[in-house]
C-alpha cells in the first residue's frame, strides 16, 4: 500500500514537473539539449527588437511581444545584434558603440528571460539594411583600403578585424540590467555569424568557407558556452546545384556546416521569392522537397541538428484566401519539423518570419504575423508548440527512468 502511494506520487511528479529550460542549449548528436533533455525550438523572427527597445517609451511593444509569444508556447526569438552606421546605429563607426542601442538590446534579453524565451543573436547583415557588409567595406575604404566590392568583407584583413571586434564587443558586453556578460547568459540559444551569407563573386564557395572557419574559431575562443550557426539559407554548392532554386550564392550547405565550430545547420525558405513565376502549389511542393532534402542531408551527412531559422510567405498576392494559404504553408513546415523531431530526427524547430506587436504598421512587410489579428495562424502556432512540448516531456520521462 505504502509503495503504491509512493509510486503514484512519483508518477505525478514525473508527469507534472516541467522540463527546466534555464540552462545553456547544447547539442548531442542531431539533437539540441537543455539540462539533459531534448530541446525543440518553436519560435519567431523579430529583427526589430533592439531598435524598438532603444526608445524606452516603446519598450512595451517588446514586452507584449514576448508575453504573447510565450502565451502561444513560442520559446525562441531570432533578432539582430547589429546596426552598423546609418540611422540609430549600435556601432557608429568601427569600435565605437551607442550605449542607448546596447541598453535596448539589454532590455530585450531581460524580457526574453522573463518570459522563458531563448534568443538567437545575429552579428552582421549580408544586406544593406542596418549597415551590413557594405558598411564595413565602406568604413575600411575611408581608412584608405583599396576595395571595390562588398564581398571584400569576407577577405580583407582590416574589415575582418572590424568584424572580430564587433563579435568581441557584443560577447563581452555586460547587460546593464542584469550585469551578466552576454557570453555567460543562458538566455542566448546561439550566435549567428551573418544573416543570410551571400558571396556572389565567388561561386566556388572558398571565400565563405574560409571566412566561416576563421570567424567561428574566433568566436569560440571568446565564448565556450554558446552554440554557433553560420546564418545560411541552405543553398548548396557547386556539387549539388540542381537542388537549389536556379541561382548560386557562393555558399555550400554541406561544406559550410561541416566546419567543426558550427554546431547546427540552418535553413531559410522563401519559395514565393525564389520561384516567383510559379504558382502557389508549385511553390508549396518545392518547399516540401527543400525541407526534406535538407533534413536528409543534416541527418546522413552532417550529423548535426537542423533549424528552420526563417520561413514565411507574403500574403500580398494570395488573394481572399490568404490566411488559409499561409496556414497551409506554415503547416507544411510544422509537419516536417514534428515528423522528424518525433522520430528523434534532425529537425529541431522552426522560426517564422516575422512577428510584430500591434501598433507597428510601418514594419509590416506582408509576411508579418500579429497573433491577435490572425486567429487561425495563432492556433496553428500553439498546436505546434504543444506537440513539440509533448515530445520533450516524453524524453524527459524516459531520461528520469
Ligand atoms: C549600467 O551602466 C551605468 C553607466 O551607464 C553603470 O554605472 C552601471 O554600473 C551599469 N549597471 C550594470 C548592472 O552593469
Ligand atoms: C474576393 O473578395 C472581393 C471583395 O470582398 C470579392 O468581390 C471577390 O469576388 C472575391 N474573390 C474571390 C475569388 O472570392
Amino acid at each position: 500500500m505504502k509503495h503504491k502511494l509512493l509510486f503514484l506520487i512519483l508518477v505525478f511528479l514525473i508527469l507534472y514537473v516541467e522540463a527546466d529550460d534555464d540552462g545553456f542549449v547544447k547539442t548531442r548528436g542531431v539533437q539540441l539539449m537543455v539540462n539533459e533533455t531534448p530541446y525543440y525550438a518553436n519560435g519567431f523572427n523579430a529583427y526589430w527588437l533592439m531598435y524598438i527597445a532603444s526608445d524606452p517609451s516603446q519598450r512595451n511593444k517588446v514586452s507584449s511581444t514576448f508575453q504573447e509569444a510565450a502565451n502561444h508556447g513560442l520559446n525562441i526569438a531570432r533578432t539582430w545584434a547589429f546596426s552598423d552606421g546609418g540611422y540609430k546605429p549600435l556601432q557608429c563607426s568601427p569600435g565605437s558603440y551607442n550605449e542607448e542601442m546596447f541598453q535596448g538590446l539589454d532590455f530585450v534579453m531581460g524580457e526574453a528571460r522573463k518570459y522563458g524565451v531563448k534568443v538567437i543573436l545575429s552579428l552582421v547583415n549580408n544586406y544593406e539594411s542596418f549597415g551590413g557588409k557594405k558598411q564595413y567595406v565602406e568604413w575600411a575604404k575611408s581608412e584608405g583600403q583599396s576595395l571595390d566590392s562588398e564581398d571584400d568583407f569576407f577577405t580583407n584583413a582590416v574589415v575582418k578585424g572590424y568584424y572580430k571586434n564587433h563579435i568581441k564587443t557584443v560577447l563581452t558586453r555586460h547587460n546593464n540590467f542584469s550585469g551578466v556578460a552576454y557570453k555567460d547568459d543562458p538566455t542566448i540559444m546561439a550566435w549567428e555569424l551573418m544573416n543570410e551569407i551571400i558571396c556572389s563573386s565567388d561561386h566556388s564557395g572558398n571565400s565563405v568557407q574560409v571566412w566561416i572557419t576563421e570567424m567561428a574559431s574566433y568566436l569560440k575562443s571568446i565564448d565556450g558556452n554558446h552554440l554557433l550557426e553560420a546564418g545560411l539559407e541552405g543553398f548548396y554548392g557547386l556539387s549539388k546545384t540542381e537542388s537549389n532554386p536556379n541561382f548560386q550564392v557562393g555558399t555550400d550547405f554541406i561544406a559550410n556546416n561541416q566546419i567543426s565550430n558550427i554546431d547546427f545547420a540552418t535553413l531559410h525558405s522563401y519559395p514565393d521569392q525564389w520561384l516567383s513565376s510559379s504558382g502557389y502549389e508549385d511553390q508549396l511542393s518545392f518547399l516540401s522537397d527543400w525541407l526534406n532534402e535538407h533534413i536528409q542531408d543534416a541527418q546522413n551527412i552532417l550529423h548535426k541538428p537542423l533549424l528552420f531559422a526563417e520561413f514565411g510567405i507574403s500574403t500580398k498576392n494570395l488573394g481572399n484566401d490568404s490566411s488559409t494559404l499561409r496556414d497551409k504553408f506554415f503547416n507544411t513546415v510544422y509537419s516536417a519539423v514534428y515528423s522528424s523531431a518525433s522520430g528523434g530526427g534532425t529537425a529541431v524547430g522552426g522560426l517564422f518570419w516575422q512577428l510584430l506587436a500591434q501598433g507597428m504598421d510601418s514594419f509590416r512587410d506582408d509576411y508579418e504575423v500579429i497573433l491577435a489579428e490572425s486567429p487561425s495562424t495563432s492556433t496553428l502556432i500553439s498546436q505546434e508548440s504543444r506537440k513539440l512540448k509533448r515530445i520533450r516531456k516524453m524524453y524527459a520521462r524516459l531520461h528520469k527512468h
